[in-house]
């Protein structure tokens, strides 16, 4: 047991994107005293670097049915449908005090909100600004917030005693504090950074997610990952295509310069967003080469690409390519972590005080495969819903609250580099990406099983608790299924039309 410093306050949020600062404003606005800890400079996670835009009944063609509908269709059979009717009506209101709150997006010449289409959406419905919603929002929500704040602080264990959550270890400048609250929200984002190839920011490494299913939380639906058809990588990076540019007319052609997407699905290049990864991933398979964006069909259109994207153009550019005359090639890559922390429509995980909200969450909401733009949406909804959770479960907690010991985790502390996190995203990008198999998920199982039994780094050894957890999940699904998809077993199977839940134990088997 050692002694470290601690504070403490009426409610802890870790992370600092749309999830965490909306929920976090919400709670400070309730007249809670909240501390947001984030492991980077406050500003950097997925939300700064959100393209697309919000989806959200807004328009006069458009109404909370219509959106449901959709996001029902696009989830494959399991999306929780009283989570997906909270989503799609409070949805509406949470973007109005969203733009209250200071969000600039894009209007028309009489000032009414301007609406882009993404894959799936029966009608135009997302607000955007520029390719750049995401750097607009959380600069207002960072505007916005008015609690403490301590960026470079990562977080590494919790308080935990008996099932209940008294707070959170993390480490900053090489020290090891703690910081004690009768509620925490864990917002710190997805997944997708433990797969080689992605479009996430280096944060995005699955951190709370881990730490809660090592302390014993429920975690729901793991092997539903969300590979994103578009991206552009060379061999120093992968950067996101929004799919706001097929929206807007762009098409997919493969070498022979051939536009292919009819051949698998009615909606072509807006079809599901896993359809159309698997599309290219089969196209280049048989006619070999690559498989290519082509933006001129939205010049054709009358819209200035460099106008309406001008941060992906200018990245295009950067590559020696331009969209205006230049074929762009691009390969699908991990995007979205729709599994996480499972949680009630409220935040509350299955650890008392703990709760959960954002990509590290999961509601259910996108069951097998998330509706383009719903991710924004659903930080700002559940944040608010989690904030009036906490509060009502800060009112009784507090009573018997008091900080208690400490025994520190000597394994967080202390590490040696045996393996890196490189290692475990390259087992999860061959084996456990857009299709897997037994015999693909077995050889993941070995090695991760390996790195999270090491004395390696936090983080690597993090990485690949999740990964395995992940892999785990993707053993039993013997299906496809939205995100997950199994070349052993290609086809939906009605058995397995239900939600997947994963504890510490089903580790503990192996
Ligand atoms: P993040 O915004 O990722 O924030 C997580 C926070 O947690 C960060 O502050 C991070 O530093 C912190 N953190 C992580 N680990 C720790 C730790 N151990 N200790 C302390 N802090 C920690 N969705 C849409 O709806 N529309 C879009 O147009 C769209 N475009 C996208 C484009 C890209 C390139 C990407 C990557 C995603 C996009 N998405 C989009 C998805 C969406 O941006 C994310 O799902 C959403 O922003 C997640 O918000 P969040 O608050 O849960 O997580
Ligand atoms: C995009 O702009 O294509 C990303 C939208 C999303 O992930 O919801």
């Amino acid at each position: 047991t050692a002694t470290i410093s601690h504070k403490e306050y009426d409610a802890i949020v870790v992370g600092s994107g749309a999830a965490g600062l909306f929920c976090a404003t919400k709670l400070s606005s309730l007249g809670l005293k909240v501390c947001v800890l984030t492991k980077d400079a406050a500003d950097v996670g997925s939300t700064k670097l959100a393209q697309g835009g919000i989806a959200a009944a807004l328009s006069k063609e458009d109404s909370p049915d219509l959106h449901f509908n959709d996001t029902l269709k696009a989830g494959a059979g399991l999306v929780k449908t009283k989570m997906a009717r909270i989503l799609t009506e409070e949805g509406v209101k949470r973007v109005i005090d969203l733009i209250r709150m200071g969000a600039n997006f894009e209007t028309n010449e009489k000032g009414l909100l301007k609406f882009t289409k993404e894959a799936a959406h029966s009608v135009a419905r997302i607000v955007y600004y520029k390719d750049k919603t995401g750097e607009e929002v959380e600069r207002a929500l960072l505007d916005s917030y008015r609690g403490d704040i301590i960026e470079f602080a990562e977080v590494k264990e919790l308080i935990v005693k008996n099932n209940r959550c008294y707070g959170v270890i993390y480490e900053k400048d090489g020290k090891i504090n703690a910081i004690y609250a009768p509620v925490t929200a864990i917002a710190t984002g997805g997944a997708a950074g433990i797969y080689l190839k992605n479009t996430n920011p280096p944060t995005s490494t699955g951190d709370g997610i881990a730490i809660a299913l090592r302390y014993g939380a429920k975690l729901q639906d793991l092997e539903f990952v969300q590979f994103h058809p578009t991206a552009f990588c060379d061999d120093s990076e992968c950067f996101l295509i929004s799919e706001a540019v097929r929206g807007e007319g762009a098409i997919i052609v493969d070498e022979q310069g051939r536009r292919f997407m009819g051949d698998y699905h009615h909606l072509w290049e807006l079809a599901p967003r896993d359809v159309v990864t698997r599309a290219i991933e089969c196209q280049k398979k048989i006619c070999g080469g690559n498989v290519y964006l082509d933006f001129r069909p939205i010049e054709k259109k009358g819209i200035d690409i460099f106008k309406r994207f001008p941060t992906i153009t200018s990245k295009l550019f950067e590559k020696g390519l331009n969209p205006k005359k230049d074929l762009i090639p691009i390969t699908p890559v991990a995007h979205y972590y729709i599994g996480g922390i499972a949680v009630d429509s409220f935040g509350r995980s299955s650890i008392e005080g703990l709760f959960a909200v954002g990509e590290a969450s999961c509601t259910g909401v996108h069951g097998a495969n998330r509706l383009a733009s719903n991710s924004l949406l659903e930080c700002l909804v559940f944040g608010e819903r989690t904030a009036y959770g906490m509060y009502r479960d800060w009112r009784y907690l507090r009573q018997d609250f008091s900080p208690i010991g400490i025994k520190l985790n000597q394994k967080s502390v202390l590490s040696n580099n045996k393996f890196s996190l490189k290692e475990v995203q390259e087992i999860m990008w061959k084996n456990v990406g857009i299709v897997r198999s037994a015999e693909s998920l077995t050889k993941a199982i070995d090695k991760l099983s390996e790195i999270a039994n090491s004395n390696s780094d936090w983080q690597v050894r993090n990485g690949a608790v999740l990964g395995l957890a992940i892999t785990i999940s993707a053993m039993r699904r013997e299906e496809s299924r939205g995100g997950h998809y199994r070349s052993d077993f290609p086809y939906e199977r009605e058995e397995f039309r239900k939600h997947s839940t994963f504890t510490l134990s089903d580790l503990e088997r192996l």
